[in-house]
């Protein structure tokens, strides 16, 4: 959600604080702020809107100090103002939050009570009143700090100056992530380890309830009883660290370009090129499993959703897919031998973790599809299955996306492997397939320029339909899913067996309807509903392959020919073309690509 950094250094913070912060811009961008020590006293600048627009108060306004912590936001409590920016102080306490402080409004009553006077709207500010109130009894800071988390019910991710405390900078976390970085005389926090990964490339990833106070020495970290705790150093990769849009305007398309290359260090770390086999790590008995439950959020639900028409079909394993939200709120009826398996590209989608962690409280194996490495759900799980896509930074999900289809087809294939379902030829030959994905993808790709000329006349449209078939049907919801993020424009995905349930009366000459529609077993179905809707007046925009075009129904607006492919790959082939329209529909219409309004990259809130 909220980016955060802040640092104890030995030079001038504050364009430190910035450059970290533009790095962070994709976790939040409706405000952000900076407090630095100047002199002994606390100053702090706060700006409505995007970093620029703090980087042109701080050119009027300049602070220098070499303690100092900084915030973009993303609107929980409180309307997107300058009012309600981070950094909040009261009395001598300057902090910034991450999370969702849920017994906030009573708090509140009881400071007000006392004669506490509030100056923003938001949960956060509540906690530096507590902070400065414990302080008044001459509590000495970490204790202080302590006794203000144990007043807290929610999650946050805290880092906090203290007037009077000129080298010392305090953290805290509970249910958003918060990590200590480790320079040479100098000290770091941020909400992951690419805010502090322009300074230092060793992190120390903070446990649930760890509290830390951190000087130019080095860090202190304190469990949630408050005992002194050692937590280990870990080196990041560079790939973690740096992160850059290269020559592409969006890191969307430089994600979506990316593909190629990230699902082929994806399927290098599952399939072994050499006996043909798939790997995959962990304990796990895939012979004796009898299902395998999939929670996730957004993308990631829909790349379990292509998990699942994958494994089942190849493996005769059943999987359930339910979204996380919904899962962790009911009372789901779960059978032992089922493997929990989370899918998420942050690690950290608060509703995944809930789910997850449900899952484990009942006594099921579990395992996770993250992209985070570090992560809390990474660290958390069983088993972990990381993509290996390296940062995704796009708001919207695209190399993530099929990386995690890439490790559900490996675990397809190893689970069919184990339960006798294919031999050893038949692995092979999958594992040929898979091999080839990377390759195909790129020609995907290399249908921009058409979808481009196609983007124009989608961008004028006010709903879109997206239909297809099979794991076609889970593809569709992603089209939508992308469309709508992105360009605003309104757009489901349907099954297009569906169609003539309800979604038809939607079809007239103004609405484009996208038709996924690989020379599969399903193809005859899929040209029966283009027909359908061609005979209503729909614009059908027609995604299929060379003997998909020679063989579609007359009729359509637009035929996009992609790649010949398997259709056990099709998912991963077909992506580039929904997520190219999209993004050329955004641009297009002058949209943020990658900081669509009112989303962020990781939701930690419920
Ligand atoms: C995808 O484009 C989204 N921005 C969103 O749906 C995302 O996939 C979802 O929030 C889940 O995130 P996660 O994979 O980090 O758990």
């Amino acid at each position: 959600m909220c980016g955060i950094i802040a640092i104890v250094g030995k030079i001038p913070v504050t364009d430190r604080l910035l450059e970290s912060l533009r790095r962070l811009e994709y976790r939040g961008y409706d405000s952000a702020g900076v407090a630095v020590i100047v002199d002994g006293k606390v100053k702090r600048r706060r700006a409505q809107g995007k970093i620029k627009a703090l980087e042109s108060l701080l050119a009027e306004q300049p602070l220098s100090g070499q303690v100092g912590i900084g915030h973009t936001r993303w609107a929980t409590h409180g309307a997107p103002t300058t009012r309600n920016a981070h950094p909040h102080t009261a009395g001598r306490v300057t902090l910034v939050h991450n999370g969702i402080i849920e017994n906030y409004a009573e708090l509140k009553a009881e400071l007000a009570a006392r004669g506490h006077v509030f100056h923003s709207d938001t949960d956060t500010e509540i906690i530096a009143h507590l902070l400065d109130a414990e302080l008044s009894t001459g509590l000495p800071p970490v204790e202080a700090l302590k006794a203000t988390l144990d007043r807290l019910n929610g999650a946050y991710a805290l880092v906090i100056l203290i007037e009077g405390e000129d080298r010392l900078v305090l953290g805290a976390r509970r249910g958003s992530p918060l990590v200590v970085g480790h320079g040479k005389g100098e000290m770091f926090l941020g909400s992951d380890a690419l805010a502090v990964g322009p300074f230092t490339d060793r992190v120390t990833y903070l446990d649930e309830g760890d509290f830390v106070a951190i000087d130019n020495d080095g860090a202190r970290i304190f469990d949630l009883k408050g005992n002194l705790v050692h937590r280990p150093i870990a080196v990041i990769p560079a790939s973690a660290a740096m992160v850059e849009k290269g020559n592409f305007r969006h890191f969307m398309e430089k994600e979506i370009h990316d593909q190629p290359e990230t699902c082929q260090h994806t399927i290098a770390a599952y399939c072994d090129p050499v006996s043909l086999t798939a790997k995959i790590s962990g304990d796990i008995d895939l012979a004796k499993l009898e299902r395998i439950q999939i929670v996730a959020c957004g993308t990631s639900y829909i790349a379990g959703l292509i998990g699942k028409y994958i494994i089942e079909q190849m493996a005769d394993l059943p999987v359930d897919v339910e979204i996380a939200s919904e899962f962790r709120y009911r009372d789901p009826a779960l059978r032992s031998n089922t493997l929990a398996l989370a899918m998420s590209q942050s690690g950290e989608t608060a509703d995944t973790l809930a789910a997850l962690r449900f899952c484990q409280a009942k006594g099921l194996a579990s395992a996770a599809v993250i992209n985070a490495q570090g992560s809390t759900m990474a660290r958390e799980v069983g088993t972990v299955w990381p993509i290996h896509c390296g940062p995704e930074i796009g708001v919207a999900s695209t190399k993530a996306f099929t990386a995690q289809i890439c490790v559900l087809t490996a675990l397809a294939v190893a689970a069919a492997r184990a339960r006798g379902q294919i031999d050893a030829a038949e692995e092979a030959r999958t594992i040929k397939l898979l091999l080839e994905a990377p390759r195909l993808i790129g020609e995907s790709i290399g249908l921009e320029d058409a979808i481009r000329q196609i983007a124009i006349d989608v961008a004028k449209a006010r709903d879109v339909l997206y239909l297809g078939r099979g794991a076609m049907s889970a593809l569709a919801l992603e089209g939508a899913l992308k469309l709508k993020e992105i360009s605003y424009i309104h757009a489901e995905g349907y099954a297009a067996g569906e169609l003539k349930h309800g979604p038809i009366a939607l079809v007239d000459e103004n609405t484009p309807i996208v038709i996924l529609a690989p020379s599969d077993r399903y193809f005859e179905k899929s040209a029966s509903n283009m027909s359908e809707v061609i005979a209503r007046g729909g614009q059908v925009i027609f995604i299929t392959d060379p003997k998909g075009a020679a063989q579609a129904p007359a009729g359509a607006k637009v035929v996009v020919t992609a790649p010949a492919c398997d259709p056990l790959i099709a998912p991963l082939v077909f992506s580039a073309p929904i997520q190219l329209l999209a993004y050329h529909v955004a641009v297009h219409k002058g949209a943020d690509v990658d900081q669509p309004r009112n989303l962020a990259k990781s939701v930690t809130v419920e």
